[in-house]
């Protein structure tokens, strides 16, 4: 029998790692049969997502971004920023290079990627994003963040994304959403929790399943 083609996966994260070990547990329980995760990457060198790739048998590599200068007045050297993006993002784009890595998943990984980066990867980058799109997103909204606007609104229906990535933050295709209710005394943490359990580990793997079974279905036509 033929073997199936499996598209060759980097998870990047930053974190604890539950939406990578969503990943990791739907491969194993054959949810995920089109794509295989070839390597964890992190920006945060004690990032718990290290150790579960670790216990998965994961290739997984450090990538951190330098701290850019302060100018003599306190503010934010930006020639230097620039530079220290763009040193991190090629040595990303090594680390995905070395891996053979087709398809990138950011789950959880918190660091901006520019123009330059998100070119390279054509709908080839998605993003886990714990709210539903066009809410609660953009520049300055992640993590609890999210939840703690979306509970400072009073909205009573949040939820998570799956996206594309392109040079807008948060602003790439959809693929996946999925709605999860705000209960009453809701914490940012609780709603989190719940966001999570209810949403984000569900369409995450969903969402790298049928993208990476639609890239191994037009790779097959175009033989
Ligand atoms: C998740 O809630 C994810 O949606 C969010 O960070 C958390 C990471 O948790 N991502 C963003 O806010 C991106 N804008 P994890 O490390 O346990 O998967």
């Amino acid at each position: 029998m033929e073997k199936k083609r499996r598209i060759k996966t980097a998870v990047l994260i930053s974190g604890g790692g539950t939406n990578l070990q969503a990943l990791i547990d739907a491969v194993s329980s054959g949810e995920i049969e089109h794509a295989e995760l070839c390597a964890v990457i992190s920006d945060n060198k004690d990032a718990y997502g290290l150790v579960r790739a670790e216990k998965a048998g994961i290739p997984r590599y450090t990538v951190e971004k330098r701290k850019a200068e302060r100018n003599p007045d306190g503010s934010v050297n930006t020639e230097d920023r620039a530079l220290k993006q763009a040193e991190f993002e090629r040595e990303l784009v090594g680390v995905l290079e070395s891996t053979g890595a087709e398809l990138i998943v950011l789950a959880g990984f918190l660091a901006i990627l520019s123009e330059d980066f998100t070119k390279r990867y054509p709908e080839r980058i998605i993003n886990i994003h714990p709210s539903l799109i066009p809410s609660f997103c953009g520049k300055g909204y992640y993590g609890l963040k999210v939840h703690e606007a979306a509970l400072a609104y009073g909205v009573k229906v949040t939820g998570a994304t799956v996206h594309f990535v392109n040079e807008i933050p948060d602003g790439g295709r959809i693929i996946l959403q999925k709605a999860v209710y705000v209960k009453e005394g809701d914490t940012p943490e609780i709603l989190q929790r719940r966001v999570m359990e209810e949403a984000e580990w569900v369409i995450l793997p969903k969402a790298l399943e049928m993208v990476s079974a639609d890239m191994a279905k037009s790779e097959a036509l175009n033989r």
